[in-house]
């Protein structure tokens, strides 16, 4: 059941180059249309009319979705945004039938996603899931349907389902800016590129495993730790977080780089570690000034970039890199190393893995 590994945490993570195929297997192609996704139902007509988009879901996969909102933005230019479930659902959002919601949830089955897709429909938006499960009521309830080929996901911790609900948001963003007109031949190219390369690149990552689980024995008998980054840096750094959180049981912060200064800098002190993504390289300077902000009060900083910011190397103690990506996908590559990172913490700290402490796999009750 686990092929040998010793957790379905792990396992899973290694299932994501061959989830990260089946995901974009059809779905793409290397000219026009560039992205095919022939189980929507939804008419070139119908996506030019939504004014906007809500994205509703739960834990991780919110933090999917908070990517989701800023390919769709930058690349259909549509207004995007994205809620927890259990906020959305009760405080009457002004969804009108020109609004398209997206819920996601890897499950298909938790309560409150499912009532603020409910609430969204009795509002007249047309919703479309992202969804792991086939036959799972959000499959069978919304108007539409993307599913995400990650395969059965068995441990309380998701990973393989967040990784293939962002590709499930690149795909859906390419066919909305394709048919919008926002997004030029010569902007989709690159982007369908750097998909295609997604499962090459994280099979280089995950031989790479070892460099993280020394980093996460160092950092297993820590009580704190920060996560920072911009842009979707900031929103994988969320992710990242959590599962530490989830699994290992070390409190953690996931913090947008530049507002640290506005808030927790106090808590960083000699020898907190800091785990900081810098993979955007319109961001990066800015990124690197946030970095010394946290050195300079004695964090001991883990930074992951890029081959484009591999400059980092610099200014932090150590450095994890990670292939070479367009920098809207970078997400799909700098999620993996913060997986194994909760992983390995929390095997080092001797906790069962798969089976978290007050944590459900699905979330039915409200
Ligand atoms: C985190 C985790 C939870 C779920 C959340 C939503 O590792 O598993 O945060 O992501 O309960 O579940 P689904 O996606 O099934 O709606």
């Amino acid at each position: 059941e686990k092929a040998g590994y010793d957790h379905f945490m792990l396992k899973e993570i290694h299932d994501q180059p061959q989830a990260y195929r089946d995901t974009l297997s059809g779905r793409l192609f290397k000219g026009y249309p560039w992205v095919y996704l022939p189980e929507l139902k939804l008419t070139p007509e119908q996506i030019k009319q939504f004014r906007n988009i809500h994205i509703v879901a739960c834990g991780t996969a919110y933090h999917a979705g908070l990517v989701g909102k800023t390919a769709i933005e930058r690349w259909a230019r549509l207004p995007v945004e994205a809620e927890v479930a259990s906020e959305y659902r009760y405080r009457s959002p002004l969804i009108t039938p020109e609004t398209l919601v997206i819920v996601v949830s890897q499950s298909g089955e938790t309560a409150d996603t499912l009532a603020a897709l409910r609430e969204a429909k009795r509002h007249g938006a047309r919703v479309l899931a992202v969804t792991n499960v086939v036959g799972s009521t959000a499959a069978r309830e919304a108007d539409d349907v993307l599913f995400t080929w990650a395969g059965p996901e068995i441990s309380v911790a998701s990973t393989k389902a967040y990784s293939t609900q962002l590709l499930a948001f690149y795909a859906f963003a390419i066919h909305l800016a394709r048919i919008r007109g926002t997004l030029p031949d010569e902007e989709i190219g690159p982007i369908v590129h750097a998909l295609t390369k997604l499962p090459e690149q994280v099979e280089s990552i995950l031989q790479r495993k070892d460099e993280i689980k020394s980093y996460a024995e160092e950092i297993a008998s820590r009580e704190h730790l920060f996560f920072i980054g911009r842009g979707v840096d900031y929103a994988v750094v969320q992710e990242g977080s959590l599962k530490l959180k989830e699994i290992s049981y070390i409190h953690s912060e996931a913090y947008a780089a530049g507002e640290l200064k506005h808030g927790t800098l106090a808590l960083i002190e000699e020898g907190t570690p800091v785990v900081a993504l810098a993979t955007q390289p319109d961001l990066y300077e800015k990124t690197v000034s946030n970095i010394r902000e946290v050195m300079a009060r004695g964090a001991g900083v883990l930074g992951i970039a890029t081959e484009e910011t591999a400059g980092l190397a610099g200014s932090v103690d150590r450095l994890l890199l990670i292939p070479s990506t367009h920098p809207m996908i970078a997400p799909a590559l700098t999620v993996i190393p913060l997986q194994l990172l909760a992983y390995y913490a929390s095997v080092a700290r001797g906790y069962d893995v798969d089976k978290p402490r007050n944590l459900a796999k699905s979330v039915t009750v409200e």
